[in-house]
């Protein structure tokens, strides 16, 4: 048999094999980089929109100054590293309306609250400002050497302390309640043994920046449901009353979630006459 210069034509066709098969795993895995590629930019456009849709639908503010100073906190950054700072520019970008008299804080009733605000033009949660509404119910981070946002794979918010979504919730709560000014409204959950618990947002950042010179009073709204467990004798409310600044008045009423839902739903009834 003839043997040519590269071999027998057996060695040939196994290098002609061997050839064709890192060729075709070299492409597969710039295929495989590309897509990756394509949905992290997706991922990061998706978010993008979202936050541009929603910041436009708030009259008065440049929504891609906002987006630059939002997005300046947490990219290329550890995501366990962001404390609450970072966002100090988004939160200069991003300044609230004044709302005095109608500022509703909540704790362990994002539901109801909401429903309430969205139906009924009677009180605002941060939520319903651009500061909260641009990123509410979103999840968010950056990470190191990256320009990008990414949507999955971010810390949650008990991993570590100053991880990316929890610190600009501190951070906005904080904004939020030095902000507070008249009387101040409060719904808290009635189907819960500790509706002021001592870890949440409202009572460790929140109830303690209220102050006297601009806060004249906290009503709290406990919502109640027929599996109610408190009311407002509860102790939790006590140390709430205890931890209030001098000067503040305080009062509770214990309001149904249907009543709640109903007035939310009748604009025939005014604000005042809800609870
Ligand atoms: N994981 C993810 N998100 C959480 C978690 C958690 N373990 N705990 C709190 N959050 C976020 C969620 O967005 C949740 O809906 O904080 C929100 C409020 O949590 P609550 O425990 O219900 O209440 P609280 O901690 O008191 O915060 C509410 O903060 O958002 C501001 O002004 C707002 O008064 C309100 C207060």
């Amino acid at each position: 048999m003839e043997r040519g210069e590269y071999g027998t034509p057996e060695k040939r066709r196994r290098r002609r094999c061997l050839i064709v098969t890192v060729v075709a795993v070299l492409l597969l895995i710039v295929i495989i980089a590309i897509v990756l590629g394509l949905t992290l930019r997706k991922n990061t456009d998706t978010f993008t929109s979202t936050f541009t849709a929603r910041c436009e639908k708030f009259e008065g503010y440049d929504c891609e100054k906002v987006w630059g100073a939002f997005e300046e906190a947490y990219v290329g950054r550890d995501p366990c590293k962001v404390p609450p700072g970072a966002y100090d520019p988004f939160i200069a970008a991003a300044p609230l309306k004044p709302a005095c008299n109608r500022m509703m804080f909540w704790s362990k009733t994002k539901d109801v609250v909401h429903d309430f605000t969205e139906k009924k033009d009677c009180f605002i949660t941060v939520e319903d400002t651009l500061m909260g509404n641009v990123v509410d119910g979103l999840t968010w981070c950056g990470k190191e050497g990256s320009t990008e946002t990414f949507t999955t794979g971010c810390p949650g918010w008990t991993d570590c302390e100053n991880n990316t979504v929890r610190s600009f919730w501190n951070r906005v709560s904080t904004a939020f309640a030095d902000a507070a000014c008249g009387d101040v409204s409060a719904m808290l959950n009635g189907s819960i043994d500790t509706p002021f618990h001592p870890k949440s947002i409202f009572a460790s950042i929140e109830m303690k920046r209220f102050h006297p010179s601009t806060v004249k009073s906290l009503n709290v709204v406990l919502v109640t449901q027929k599996s109610t467990v408190t009311n407002c004798t509860n102790a939790s409310l006590k140390d709430l009353q205890k931890e209030l600044a001098e000067g503040i008045k305080y009062s509770c009423k214990e309001v149904a979630e249907t009543q709640i839902q109903e007035c939310g739903s009748n604009p025939d009834i005014a604000c005042g006459a809800c609870w």
